[in-house]
């Protein structure tokens, strides 16, 4: 057991639970095991169980926009559940105090900056990760994203390249380039892969619970709601909405699953950009039934479900994390 989070495991599933549960009962001609301890060796093994179910030993997961933000709380998610992460962000000091930081807790982190509007970029990036994972990849969190809330006759040509050119084109890009990581990491054909935990189902068939995926970070702002400003930013998202759809059924025989998670104003950088005038925040939340914004741990956890075996049957979906926000009527 990695000493790692909470949530890790070693070898444990419902093949261990099931031995484990066996062993309780006694051996054979045995005298029989004390109720107390019958009763906590089988706790012992459900929780074991469970852990396998939700986490991540020897996934290897790249996350981009790492270094702060929603992105830095689901690298940190990931690593607590056991998973070896690659964080990417532009600015190199800030990625490097990031992947140092984590490392302080414990974490298996590694990370370098690029720009990742830049194709050539985002090709050198993946060769980074492939070396550093030994050709190898489970988890692809494409999280970096920029926004900029504007009429759409106030937008320029600067703005549509700069907002969709990271959120949805550079998402598509890199998805292409981590096909062959993931589909290897599926297969558990990494130069690793010997060294890896693929003991609780392995292989890349579409119903392996150790499958690779994919995981958009999205936003509310891509449907089906939509509002008077942002438009960039909300095209942007409802196009990797539908990107999510349509690689989970182009890759699913390739042992790739592909999620989105749509946020709500989120209490990072760029969500408290919102939170300047006192009249829109107030708005926000009379919006919203929960009454709060969501904090960046609010969408990690969900993230990281998707990542994990429990989330081994779904594929296509984006799910919102609102507070309610997008299923609220007038009254
Ligand atoms: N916060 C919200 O209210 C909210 C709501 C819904 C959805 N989202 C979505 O959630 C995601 C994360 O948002 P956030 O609030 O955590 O934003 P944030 O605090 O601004 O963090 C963005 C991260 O992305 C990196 N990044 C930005 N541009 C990049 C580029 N060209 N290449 C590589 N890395 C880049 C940033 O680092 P550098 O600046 O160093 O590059 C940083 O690590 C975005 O996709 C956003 O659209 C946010």
């Amino acid at each position: 057991m990695s000493a790692i989070g909470g949530m890790q495991t070693a070898g444990g599933g419902p093949a261990a639970a099931a031995a484990a549960a066996g062993a309780a009962h006694g051996a054979p001609g045995g005298p029989p095991p004390a109720p107390a301890a019958t009763a906590a060796t089988t706790a012992m093994a459900a929780s074991e169980a469970l852990s396998a179910r939700f986490g991540l030993a020897g996934r290897k997961a790249l996350v981009t926009g790492g270094s702060r933000g929603i992105g830095r709380a689901i690298a940190e998610a990931l690593c607590a559940a056991g998973a070896r992460v690659y964080i990417v962000a532009r600015r190199g000091p800030e990625t490097g105090e990031a992947v140092e930081e984590m490392r302080a807790r414990g974490f298996d982190v590694q990370g370098s900056a690029a720009d990742l509007s830049d194709r050539e970029e985002c090709a050198a990036l993946m060769e980074k990760v492939k070396a550093a994972f030994d050709g190898e990849l489970h988890i692809l969190v494409a999280n970096a994203g920029v926004n900029a809330q504007a009429p759409t006759l106030s937008y320029g040509e600067g703005d549509y390249r700069r907002i969709v050119g990271l959120n949805q084109e550079s998402t598509y890009v890199l998805c292409q380039l981590a096909h062959p990581l993931l589909a290897a990491g599926a297969r558990g054909a990494g130069a690793g892969a010997g060294s890896s935990d693929s003991g609780a189902g392995g292989g890349g068939s579409s119903g392996s619970a150790r499958s690779a995926c994919i995981v958009f970070i999205s936003s509310v702002a891509g449907g089906p709601l939509a509002g008077r400003s942002g438009s960039l930013y909300a095209m942007s998202k409802a196009a990797i909405n539908q990107l999510a759809k349509s690689l989970a059924c182009e890759w699913a025989r390739d042992g790739i699953r592909v999620n989105s998670v749509a946020p709500w104003v989120t209490l990072t950088e760029m969500g408290k950009q919102n939170l300047t005038n006192p009249a829109l925040l107030e708005g926000l939340l009379a919006r919203t039934p929960m009454g709060r914004l969501a904090e960046p741990e609010d969408v990690a956890g969900v993230a990281a479900f998707l990542c994990s075996p429990a989330a081994a049957y779904v594929t296509g979906q984006t799910l919102a994390v609102d507070g309610g926000y997008s299923v609220a009527g007038y009254w």
